[in-house]
């Protein structure tokens, strides 16, 4: 039973509780975007006193969960993406497959993995991409021209062709080369746990809904969904079981006149009507 939140802003609403909780709790039908950047449960220390080696079979009767939550509150027409290894998203698309519609498996360059036996060397993460139905928005996304980081000049001559592109830049592909994390500790938000680069959540949000709209992460971490929501005037509501003062800090930086404010949206109306005499908000 969600409790009252942990802070909120004036787009969004941050709990400290269980991600499925907080799910189980929201009506059908009422959210736009859902971005999750789950646990992988390779038995990373979270330094948050988070489990993240549990049996096989556990952690994915516990995903099977989270997803299905999560594709019944979707709205129709509504994203949900996954950020995953392919091993992780090849399973959860299985899963996703069920209730929604693949659009896409986005292929982010991840530098800075290992080699494990007889693998090769893992140079992408997955994000998947599905919908409840056809999509209800699509908004086509460009990308800046690339430019030599050291002369600044463009690296590519599109074929003699320079002339018919588009200045507002390239189209977004499904391959995103950009989306390393910030390996220097000084730009991190939370120390020795990876957190995702801002225009990973930004994109999927930017792609998926227009202004006013309700994005969920139930795995909040560091925050990233939220700042890329609140940036764009996304509504969005949060979920972290663990350290939420992270959070706390990036928000207060980053939104100093937002933060403590009352939601614009009616929180309380998303909640199913059976918990919503429990539910502050
Ligand atoms: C990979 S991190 C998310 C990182 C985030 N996307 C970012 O960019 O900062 C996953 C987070 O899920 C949290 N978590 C684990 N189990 C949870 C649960 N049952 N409910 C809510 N949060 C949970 C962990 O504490 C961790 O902070």
């Amino acid at each position: 039973m969600p409790e009252k939140p942990f802070l909120t802003t004036r787009h969004g609403v941050l709990y400290q509780d269980d991600a499925i909780n907080i799910m189980a709790a929201i009506q059908s039908n009422v959210i736009d975007t859902i971005f999750a950047d789950p646990p992988f449960n390779l038995g990373k220390d979270y330094k948050n006193g988070f489990n993240d080696n549990l049996e096989e079979h556990l952690y994915f009767q516990w995903c099977t969960k989270w997803l299905q939550e999560g594709s019944r509150i979707l709205k129709p027409g509504g994203a949900f993406f996954v950020y995953a290894t392919p091993e992780l998203a090849i399973r959860f698309g299985e899963i996703m497959r069920k209730r929604l519609v693949f659009r896409h498996w986005i292929a982010l360059t991840m530098k800075g993995t290992y080699r494990r036996g007889n693998r090769l060397y893992p140079a992408h993460y997955a994000l998947l991409y599905f919908t409840k139905g056809e999509p209800r928005v699509f908004n086509p996304l460009r990308v800046p021209i690339p430019v030599c980081r050291h002369c600044g000049k463009e690296i590519k001559d599109y074929g003699g062709h320079r002339d018919k592109l588009n200045p507002a830049g390239l189209n977004l592909t499904d391959f995103w080369d950009d989306t390393s994390p910030n390996r220097h500790a000084k730009f991190k938000v939370r120390h020795g746990v990876n957190e995702l680069k801002l225009m990973i959540p930004e994109r999927a949000i930017l792609m998926s809904t227009n202004s006013g709209d309700i994005v969920l992460d139930p795995f909040g971490g560091g925050g990233s969904t939220y700042q890329a929501a609140e940036k764009n005037h996304r509504n969005w509501i949060g979920v972290e079981l663990y350290d939420v003062e992270h959070i706390r800090k990036r928000l207060t930086e980053q939104f100093s006149d937002s933060i403590n404010h009352m939601p614009q949206f009616n929180m309380s109306l998303l909640w199913k009507a059976t918990k919503r005499r429990n539910v502050s908000l």
